[in-house]
């Protein structure tokens, strides 16, 4: 940081769009592979991985560049603080993750810290203290796809989940977050139990069609959808495909794929409403083999609504019909809740200082409830908090290497996140 001087009037401040797209470039090279479906290069650092502990050391020393004092907790969250003029005062918070899926492309996640990060630039190349400290934070875990669970991070660092618990998830091979934390140096020794900030921001892609189909400018997100995850575990009989009558069979493919049938007929059958999404996105028979009935299949179901009666009718729904398939297939299943969350709304006073913050630099906006699970859904335990949604190019495509938000899409949402961090981190 150049200076505590109260410098030039915070409206007059933009960041540099060049140096943001440029960070996520840059980010985007860790963990970088060829993907054979698209053509394209993706991004892979599933969490406390070596891609995502080499992602983690890249984002510290630019954390570090920028004049930030770095501190890492027991859960692995990472907390870049720059002081305030009052520099007692809670600070204001901007994060969200640099973990991703399997099949990533560089934006989720990424644009909320390093847009977090280019803020600070933008403050540091004017030298301006702002009143309140600010930090820049990415949390552990946040896409759930190595240990299970999503917002882990940020979930034990609100007290949604206990440290313990968080330590002894495993992933599929059994390698334990604590361990891994350890393996990849980001075990830290912080409280994981956060102080309440003043308040927190995450930019963030939208992930879906909503914002670019209407020509908008960005999303002022009204809350988080409730969402609930199991984890299947079907067992039957392994048996050689071509000797074993069919009479004789205890098909646990068969079993995954009624159970996966139901979830799209609860959906298109409108006994829901028209919001109901209902996926199978991992399914793992054994032993996976052309000319092997398999004995048994590890598949997920992942359930989402914004209205959390809906949604708990919806998950009654499924538990019974697990018990159907498993009288009707001669199958045990057994399933594991790996996440559950209720819909979560964002503080109003934040919203409205994000639609303000957005007219006043003549971008259109509209309120847009988030699909996607969300880092701030979690710090809004502890504080007021919103999000900044941006749009993104095909579809909105996401956790797969066509994701793409534009650079005049990130600095739109990025200078929007400036104008709000100022006017909360002024008061
Ligand atoms: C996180 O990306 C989620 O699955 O919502
Ligand atoms: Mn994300
Ligand atoms: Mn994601």
């Amino acid at each position: 940081m150049r200076s505590q001087a109260i410098a030039p009037p915070p409206t007059a401040l933009s960041i540099d769009a060049n140096r943001l797209y440029d960070a996520l470039d840059a980010l985007g090279r860790v963990g970088a592979y060829d993907d054979p479906y698209t053509g394209l290069r993706g991004v892979c650092r599933l969490a406390l991985t070596a891609a995502d502990g080499a992602g983690r050391a890249h984002v510290v020393a630019e954390m570090r560049s920028a004049g930030l004092a770095v501190s890492v907790d027991r859960i692995g969250n990472v907390f870049a603080r720059r002081p305030g003029r009052e520099d007692d005062l809670a600070p204001v918070m901007i994060g969200s993750h640099i973990d991703s899926v399997a099949t990533a492309g560089r934006f989720d996640g990424c644009l909320g810290v390093l847009g977090g990060l280019e803020v600070v630039r933008t403050l540091n190349d004017a030298g301006y203290a702002t009143k309140r400290p600010i930090v820049v934070a990415f949390f552990t875990e946040e896409e759930g796809a190595r240990f299970g669970t999503d917002m882990l991070g940020s979930a034990v660092a609100t007290g949604r989940i206990g440290l313990a618990d968080a330590y002894a998830m495993r992933d599929a091979t059994g390698l334990s977050v604590r361990d891994e934390l350890a393996a990849i140096g980001f075990l830290g020794e912080r409280d994981e139990r956060l102080e309440p900030p003043h308040a927190y921001l995450e930019c963030h892609v939208e992930q879906g069609p909503v914002l670019r189909a209407s020509g908008l400018d960005l999303g002022v997100v009204t809350g988080v959808q409730a969402i609930c995850w199991h984890e299947v575990t079907i067992v039957g009989k392994a048996a050689h495909a071509g000797t074993t009558p069919m009479s004789l069979r205890a098909d646990a493919g068969v079993a995954a794929a009624r159970i996966n049938l139901k979830l799209r007929d609860m959906v298109s059958s409108g006994r829901f409403g028209a919001e109901l999404r209902a996926t199978m996105g991992a399914i793992a028979p054994h032993p996976n083999l052309v000319n092997v009935v398999p004995g048994r299949v590890v598949c997920t179901v992942d359930v989402r609504n914004p209205d959390d009666a809906i949604l708990e009718r919806a998950e009654a729904e499924i538990v019974a019909h697990y018990g159907e398939v498993a009288r009707l297939e001669g199958v045990t299943i057994t399933h594991r809740r790996t996440a559950r969350t209720p819909f979560v709304p964002f503080s109003s006073r934040v919203r409205e200082r994000i639609a303000a913050a957005a007219k006043a630099r003549g971008l259109s906006s509209a309120p847009i409830v988030s699909g996607a699970g969300h880092d701030a859904q979690e710090l809004s335990r502890l504080c007021p908090a919103g999000m900044i949604f941006v749009p993104g190019e095909h579809d909105g495509i996401s956790h797969n290497p066509r994701e793409l938000s534009t650079e005049a899409q990130c600095r739109d949402g990025v200078n929007v996140l400036l104008d709000t961090l100022l006017s909360l981190a002024d008061e």
